[in-house]
């Protein structure tokens, strides 16, 4: 039995890191296993300027230990009046990583984003020229959409028909949640990849239902049924280079979270790599959790895998993670995965 497994430092391809005394408070989280990042641009108002991610860029780092070796890889919040020149000379400047899509009310802090893709054109075709990648939240927002079905129609009439228009732009489908996310991603020619979560690998719509209403298990999007779970889970341990970790840690306190409407997000960045190890395992796939969670992305992204290595060890006895982050404005619950986990990284430096 394997119990011990080395392997490329990972990085996280979608993350939320606020600002302000939450940053402070979970950012080493994420550093302390974690090589990069991808950060979300969804502050209050929203990163929109090369100078306002450096600026972040700046505070992300400074809420880090001196000789951290973290990178923040920042991205701009796309909005229908952002201008084509800016992002790309922000991508060239080395400034921004990536631009972001929210579809207007997708999601927490989205009400800048784009209400029609004819919109942003002009800005999206100035990117495929350029080369900068797009990261989508592929959910539509139109009432009548029940929730459960939402990135399936999104793929239907935004992402393909946006795909089929430009098919230069490098894309990333940011946690799927379904078999159709799966099965889109498998059918396109190139330029095309998506990023899956920790927590979609773990928890179906019951989990969040069934016994009592589970906020923190409420996310965007939400989870959907098992056999979707099943499909993340086949695509994950897959080792195909077009899935790849961006776990959405989303930090909400516990104030808003438990509430008669509370907000989504799961804040997984704590026991993430734990969490994983333990999927990993389950799906005899565990010689395939380097490739899904350090060097797909960087390939898609065009940079180098981490330098570095961490070392992950399955312990006899289940290993304990903090229930909770302490922050100024109250408690964030950690992930509970529902089941004890032996795997810890032992080695991170
Ligand atoms: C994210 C957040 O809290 O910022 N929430 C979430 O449920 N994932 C926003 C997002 O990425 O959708
Ligand atoms: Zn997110």
């Amino acid at each position: 039995m394997t119990d011990t497994l080395t392997m490329t430092r990972p990085d996280d391809w979608h993350l939320h890191l606020r600002d302000g005394d939450m940053l402070r408070a979970v950012a080493p989280e994420t550093a302390r296993d974690f090589g990069r990042a991808i950060i979300m641009p969804n502050l209050v108002p929203p990163v929109v300027t090369g100078a306002q991610a450096g600026a972040y860029r700046d505070r992300i780092l400074a809420s880090l230990p001196q000789d951290t070796k973290f990178q923040p890889l920042m991205t701009l919040y796309l909005t229908e009046t952002t201008n084509p020149a800016d992002v790309v000379a922000a991508h060239r400047d080395g400034l921004v990583s990536a631009v972001k899509l929210y579809p207007a009310g997708a999601t927490t802090n989205s009400d800048s984003g784009v209400r029609d893709t004819a919109n942003v054109m002009p800005v999206l075709e100035a990117m495929a020229d350029a080369g900068v990648p797009l990261c989508i939240h592929g959910e539509v927002t139109d009432a009548p959409v029940d929730i459960f079905d939402r990135e399936a129609v999104f793929i239907k009439t935004v992402l393909d028909p946006l795909r089929q228009r430009i098919p230069e732009l490098r894309v990333i489908s940011e946690h799927i949640t379904t078999q159709e996310g799966v099965d889109y991603v498998m059918s396109a020619p190139e330029n095309l990849a998506a990023t899956i979560t920790t927590h979609h690998l773990i928890i179906n719509r019951n989990h969040i239902l069934v016994g009592g209403i589970k906020p923190h298990y409420y996310c965007l999007p939400v989870a959907k049924r098992e056999h979707h779970r099943l499909a993340l889970r086949q695509a994950a341990t897959s080792g195909d280079p077009r899935f790849f970790l961006g776990t959405d840690s989303a930090p909400h306190t516990d104030q808003n979270k438990l509430s008669s409407c509370g907000c989504a997000g799961v804040f997984s960045a704590t026991n993430t790599m734990s969490c994983l190890a333990h999927v990993f395992e389950e799906e005899n796939a565990l010689d395939k959790l380097e490739s899904f969670a350090a060097l797909n992305g960087p390939a898609y992204y065009g940079l180098e895998p981490n330098p570095d290595r961490i070392t992950l060890q399955k312990q006899p006895k289940p290993v304990s993670f903090p229930a909770q982050i302490p922050t100024h404005d109250g408690p964030v619950t950690v992930f509970d995965p529902g089941f004890d986990l032996y795997w810890s990284v032992v080695s991170n430096r």
